[in-house]
């Protein structure tokens, strides 16, 4: 299997690349013709720039520019759920279309042995999105990215559950810095490292894929809540009494185990078609701030 998913990146096609953080819909990063095919199976628009994935340090700085900082964070955290936003160094080891024009790009080393085993035979670098539609929610699970983007793959890997269940932090080393998306590693974790980092609205325009409606069931969605309307489905963080349909995200109000269910409960409470799903509050700390992040987006709130 993993030998015929590197023959499959070589031959420019389309593979479900499974990471600890989403499942990935993985194509050859220096080939427009195959990375094309990424933007069409997701319908994703050309203005939103992939991430790289690399299966060794060395491949990273052979493609991107890496300073002291972007250097401590890679030597620290990788592998690992942190995408790093470097200047382009090997513009053809990164076609255009896959940096969206910029001149910027986003690298990661996942944490998944099958990845990496993928990613070490082929050689280069992946170019790797969630593998589900452009705006839904990303699949945790071989069965989840199969029923998003399984008719228009060649090889979809089976890698397991995945362990983070959100995608990964996102920083951008270019300039002063800035902490881009949430993710398994708090800003606290970056910061650590390299210094205060800014997070404002502005910043948002530097990541293109920070669009306002995203991992979006079709349902309504509603977030916070404290009493669940009867005919909502509810996405619990704690004990409940309500009456309704119930889906658990953690019993014990454990914030990884509410990572890893975010999704396929997002997923599993949409395919009942309930007149709202109702999420209850969760804590804005660690991989809450992920959390609220991505249900806030699914609710269609951040502009
Ligand atoms: O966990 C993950 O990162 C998953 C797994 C499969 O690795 N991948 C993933 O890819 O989430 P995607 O395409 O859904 O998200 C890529 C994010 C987008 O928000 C995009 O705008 C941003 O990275 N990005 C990519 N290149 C960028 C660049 N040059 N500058 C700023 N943001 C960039
Ligand atoms: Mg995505």
């Amino acid at each position: 299997m993993i030998k015929t998913a590197i023959l499959a990146l070589k031959a420019g096609q389309l593979i479900h690349l499974p990471t600890e953080t989403v499942y990935g819909l993985g194509a050859r990063a220096d080939s427009a013709e195959a990375v094309i095919k990424v933007f069409e199976a997701k319908g994703r628009p050309r203005f939103n720039p992939l991430i790289v994935h690399v299966g060794s340090l060395e491949l990273a700085q052979k493609i991107g520019h890496f300073d002291a900082r972007a250097l401590t964070l890679a030597k620290a955290y990788w592998p690992g759920p942190l995408t790093l936003v470097v200047p382009i160094k090997d513009v053809a080891g990164v076609c255009d279309l896959a940096r969206a024009g910029l001149d910027t790009v986003a690298i990661r080393m996942p944490e998944h042995s099958l990845a990496l085993e993928v990613l070490r035979g082929f050689g280069g670098g992946v170019v790797a999105p969630s593998a589900n539609k452009s705006g839904r929610p990303s699949p945790t699970s071989q069965a989840d990215a199969y029923d998003e983007t399984g008719t228009m793959v060649e090889v979809s890997l089976d890698g397991g559950p995945c362990r983070v269940g959100v995608e990964s932090t996102v920083v951008s080393l270019v300039g002063e810095g800035h902490y881009l998306r949430s993710g398994a590693l708090s800003r606290a974790e970056i910061e650590a490292l390299i210094g205060p980092l800014s997070h404002n609205n502005e910043a948002a325009h530097l990541s293109p894929g920070r669009l306002a409606r995203h991992y979006a069931p079709k349902a309504k969605l509603m977030t916070d809540v404290v009493v669940p309307p009867t005919d909502s489905v509810l996405l619990a963080f704690g004990a409940t009494d309500f009456g309704g349909t119930v889906f658990q995200l953690s019993e014990t109000k454990n914030l990884g185990e509410a990572a890893r269910n975010l999704f396929s409960m997002l997923r599993a409470a949409d395919r009942l078609n309930p007149a709202l799903i109702a999420v209850a509050p969760i804590p804005e700390e660690g991989i809450g701030e992920a959390i609220n992040d991505r249900i806030r987006r699914a609710a269609g709130f951040i502009g």
